[in-house]
């Protein structure tokens, strides 16, 4: 969709779960628009400070340093308000108020959903850029987050398979992903793990005790099992439980990694990412676009309708998965 481009200020908000890398693009943003002329507002905690007007003037030097730095200097925040139709009204209203004309938003599928809905009801330019860790989001080939989140499990995965090793033991490590398995897959297939549960595969759990006893037999001592947290099997801890149940003499440990996939500081992959897709979205702002989320596919910028890049989930190439498990025979 194209607008008459009038804008001289645009805000930039970032939503949904923070993801390294977000800060480098924000930076990105703020010094895109100052060089274009045009002044730029941080909305604070997402989608809920454009309720609350929490804005903060941002100048060049406000974002500097920060592209090292992981979480979000602008907050983040889930808000379920934003459902109802006179929330996002307000919202807009405060926007106007401001003298805002334009927003970007870095965030996920959710947050590229309330933008929508700010472009089509009320004619909001926005522009999205897609920070998750997740990397579901059609569209682009990764996500802003997704390549720190990986090295970040990674890491962890490597120490636990020291101790794994040093104890015979089996630990099935749980990794985010509630909807997708690409956290999970490719650290499955970077630590060598012996098994990946993923929501796009169903958990079959006598098939992974024929897999950990054929292991055995081949004087595997130790594994890992890398349990993506939305696999249909319930979890690491219900998986592990019911594995127990079957192979009552194996010593099985469970490890949650959790949030510390999110935090950290950016790897080079993810700032660099960040960088150009902050660029891209300002300029796209100002070439008058809307309603679309700045991808990267195969190192070209790719323009995506909020529409289509939050209603299909990028998909795992379900080779890999038979793959991981090929190479940890
Ligand atoms: O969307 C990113 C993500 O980290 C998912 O992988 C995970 O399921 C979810 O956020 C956890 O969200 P919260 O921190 O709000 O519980």
């Amino acid at each position: 969709m194209k607008h008459k481009t009038n804008i001289r200020r645009i805000g930039v908000l970032t939503s949904g779960g923070d993801a390294p890398g977000m800060n480098a693009a924000i930076r990105a943003v703020v010094r895109t628009a100052i060089y274009e002329g045009v002044e730029v507002v941080g909305v604070m905690r997402g989608f809920s400070g454009l309720l609350n007007r929490q804005f903060i003037s941002m100048q060049s030097h406000s974002v500097s340093k920060i592209i090292s730095q992981g979480g979000t200097m602008l907050k983040s925040s889930r808000c379920p308000e934003f459902r109802e139709r006179e929330i996002r009204e307000r919202a807009v209203e405060s926007l106007r108020e401001a003298c805002i004309d334009g927003l970007v938003v870095i965030g996920g599928d959710g947050s590229f959903r309330a933008a929508n809905l700010l472009c089509n009801e009320f004619g909001l330019p926005v522009v999205g850029i897609p920070g998750t860790i997740d990397n579901d989001i059609c569209g682009t080939d990764t996500t802003i987050g997704f390549d720190t989140a990986i090295n970040t499990a990674v890491s962890a995965v490597d120490k636990i398979r020291d101790t794994a090793d040093s104890h015979n033991i089996i630990f099935f490590v749980e990794v985010m992903g509630r909807d997708s398995g690409f956290i999970a897959l490719n650290t499955a297939i970077a630590t060598g793990a012996e098994a990946a549960l993923i929501p796009e595969v169903h958990t079959d759990i006598e098939k992974l005790c024929s897999y950990m006893e054929r292991d055995r037999r081949k004087n595997k001592t130790s594994g890992i099992i890398i349990v993506a947290e939305g696999e249909d099997g319930g979890g690491a801890i219900s998986v592990a439980s019911k594995v127990k149940e079957i192979l009552p003499d194996y010593e099985i440990r469970v490890t949650t990694l959790g949030h510390i996939q999110r935090g950290g500081s950016p790897s080079c992959n993810d700032r660099v990412l960040a960088s150009l897709l902050g660029y891209e979205a300002v300029n796209a702002l100002l070439k008058g676009l809307s309603g679309i989320m700045v991808g990267q596919v195969k190192n070209e910028i790719r323009f995506t309708p909020f529409e289509e890049a939050c209603a299909n989930h990028n998909l795992i190439n379900k080779k890999w998965h038979e793959i991981s498990r090929i190479l940890s025979l």
